[in-house]
């Protein structure tokens, strides 16, 4: 990317992305932002203060291998005029854990968190990946007071990036020439949209047992690799990367990021992973799909889980 792209188009000001949590998939997420020199100013900051200067030293050291970026290891007063602050902070999932066993531990210190970026942002884009990614969000956007369209979860654009691999494994075709999505909750009760799936614009010559396979495969590819090496954190710090880009290039991408449903296939009030057009002002749209009526009765189901989840933690 231009110098000239790294910098907001109304006044010239530098592009900020803050990064809150700088565990595996924080720092792997601010080393992709960094390779793909995506801002001017790239700030860490995470509970022990140290991981994060020890982070930004690191990534200092291969500046004169990339553009220029100044990165630091910064407090929560660089949140000021952030354009978009990332929230991968949290315990990890443990293997064998599910997201949801996560979900009391991660609220407590959310409302750190976003306590303390309220005090010095009130214009950025939240975009959050601390799992159970769907209901943080939804905590975060209720805790922050924002628009919903500026608190965005990475939802299930990773679960459908695994999708389209998967099925491009299969077929022998490119990921990115498949399109293929996963809706509704970031976990067990997601949703693969055969009806839709498709490359060419022709439909997958997959049988059942092919489609088992590539979804459970794709709904369980967090477990694998949880499993294999402890946490994944490559694929998700390209996902955030890409929403990343989305917002700061004003794409209108369409992306299967989390948002604020309401009235959405007869569901409101929850955070979800949908398609939405994703730009400079943060999800701008929700698309409305045509789904079958196993798919609706599906993504029913993943929404009233995200229901109780957060009911669970109204109580
Ligand atoms: C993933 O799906 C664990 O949510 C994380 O890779």
């Amino acid at each position: 990317m231009s110098i000239s792209e790294k910098v907001s188009n109304e006044s010239g000001k530098k592009t900020r992305i803050v990064v809150i949590g700088t565990g595996a998939v924080g720092s792997t997420t601010a080393y992709t932002l960094l390779l793909r020199e995506r801002m001017s100013e790239l700030v860490l900051i995470d509970y022990n203060q140290a991981k994060a200067k020890g982070d930004a030293l690191d990534m200092n050291h291969g500046l004169p291998f990339t553009g220029k970026v100044d990165v630091w290891a910064g407090d929560y007063s660089d949140c000021a005029g952030a354009d978009i602050i990332i929230i991968s902070a949290g315990v990890a999932q443990k293997q064998g854990e599910t997201r949801l066993d996560l979900l009391k531990r991660n609220v407590d210190i959310f409302n750190h968190i976003v306590e303390e970026v309220m005090k010095y942002n009130d214009t950025g884009i939240l975009l959050v990946a601390t799992n159970p990614v769907d209901i943080m969000s939804y905590f975060t956007w209720k805790k922050s007071g924002w628009p919903s369209n500026r608190i965005i979860g990475s939802g299930t654009l990773l679960d459908s990036a695994r999708f389209r691999y998967l099925i491009g494994e299969k077929l022998d075709v490119d990921p990115r020439s498949i399109h293929a999505s996963i809706i509704g909750e970031h976990g067990d009760s997601e949703v693969p949209l055969w009806s839709l799936a498709n490359f060419a614009g022709l439909p997958l010559e997959l049988n059942e047992d092919d489609k088992k396979e590539i979804f459970e495969n794709t709904r369980d590819a967090a477990y694998q690799i949880i499993e294999a090496k402890g946490s994944t954190y490559y694929a998700i710090a390209l996902a955030l990367d890409r929403i990343c880009t989305a917002i700061l290039r004003d794409e209108g991408a369409v992306l299967n990021v989390s948002t604020l449903i309401s009235s959405y296939h007869n569901m409101s009030d929850i955070y979800l992973g949908v398609p939405c057009i994703v730009d400079r002002t943060g999800v701008r749209e929700i698309i409305t799909l045509p789904l079958t009526e196993e798919e609706e009765k599906q993504l029913q189901k993943s929404g009233n889980k995200i229901r109780e989840m957060i009911e669970s933690i109204s109580e």
